[in-house]
């Protein structure tokens, strides 16, 4: 398989663009900023991971980037197209898997279900993507099974294959493998790393871990701040392919990760706890998100 790499697209335009965005959710007395002004972009092929202590309005910043929910200032763009809704070339993959599977639907119909009605794909071009996008997550034999009888990490991987049955250009992904044990997030980590090979798909995604941030990402975003904004954007020139192992047990690595904590850490609001003792993982704070 060949290893794609992070380059600028052809025309040098960013593929995704977060521009100057602010959200405020209420309204008078009771109005609260939890965006500030967020700039930044995405090039074709990266992955760029954000991390920030909970409750900085990471989800909130996801949603206005897939069109899900307006941001009171700013603008997304996606190449050159303004996002005003769910953009086409773009696919979301979020953290609770037992919320976005249909539980009366097979797996098979469950990934095909966002390609229904998509002009020009027949019932065979759905069924061949559906099929595809499951061999590519490893669940080409639990086609006909539903939700409910498979695992959780199997579960999460049937949302990733619905999404990339999509054919997305751009992949957001929200704390996508939290809900998964230790061994079975490894695994999704390493797929991710798989199907950025394999499809060459732009990837966003959110996590608290900031190990993961680092063994994933090409570049990583650290929100701080209220409103949150941009603290720093930190370039992980570790070289690819990564491995679980050889990886994370480079002093790079270790320095990255290091740093990264620092800066969140740095600019945490005093009531969020955050411990990143053994697996570099933030914890929730008690009161926040
Ligand atoms: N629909 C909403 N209406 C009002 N406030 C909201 C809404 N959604 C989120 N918030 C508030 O915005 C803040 C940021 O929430 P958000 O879920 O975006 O944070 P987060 O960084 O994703 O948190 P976590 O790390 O816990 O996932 C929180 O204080 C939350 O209570
Ligand atoms: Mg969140």
């Amino acid at each position: 398989m060949t290893e794609i790499t992070a380059t600028r697209s052809k025309t040098g335009l960013p593929t995704l663009t977060a521009q100057a965005l602010s959200k405020t959710y209420g309204s008078g007395q009771n109005a609260r900023q939890v965006l500030g002004d967020i700039s930044f972009d995405v090039y074709d092929h990266e992955t760029v991971c954000i991390v920030g202590p909970s409750g900085a309005g990471k989800t909130t910043l996801l949603r206005c980037l897939a069109g899900l929910m307006p941001s009171t200032s700013g603008s997304v763009y996606i190449g050159t197209e303004k996002v005003v809704g769910p953009p086409r070339r773009m696919a979301v993959v979020f953290q609770d898997y037992s919320r976005s599977l249909m539980p009366w639907m097979t797996v098979e119909a469950n990934v095909e279900l966002p390609l229904r009605g998509r002009p020009g794909l027949t019932a065979a071009d759905r069924r061949h993507r559906a099929q595809t996008a499951l061999a590519s997550v490893g669940l080409e034999n639990s086609a006909k099974l539903h939700p409910w009888q498979l695992s959780g990490g199997m579960q999460q991987r049937v949302a990733i294959a619905r999404a990339l049955a999509y054919e997305p250009d751009v992949l957001l992904m929200d704390e996508p493998f939290a809900s998964v044990d230790a061994q079975t997030r490894s695994d999704l980590e390493d797929l991710t790393h798989t199907i950025k090979a394999k499809y060459g798909v732009t990837i966003l995604l959110v996590t608290h871990d900031i190990s993961e941030s680092v063994y994933l990402a090409d570049r990583v975003i650290v929100l701080s701040g209220t409103p949150t904004s941009v603290t720093e954007i930190v370039p992980i020139d570790l070289p690819s392919p990564r491995d679980q192992i050889t990886t994370k047990s480079t002093p790079e690595f270790a320095e990255l990760r290091g740093r990264i904590l620092g800066l969140v850490r740095r600019h945490q609001p005093a009531t969020t706890s955050t411990a990143e003792p053994a697996n570099g993982s933030l914890m929730k704070g008690p009161d926040l998100g």
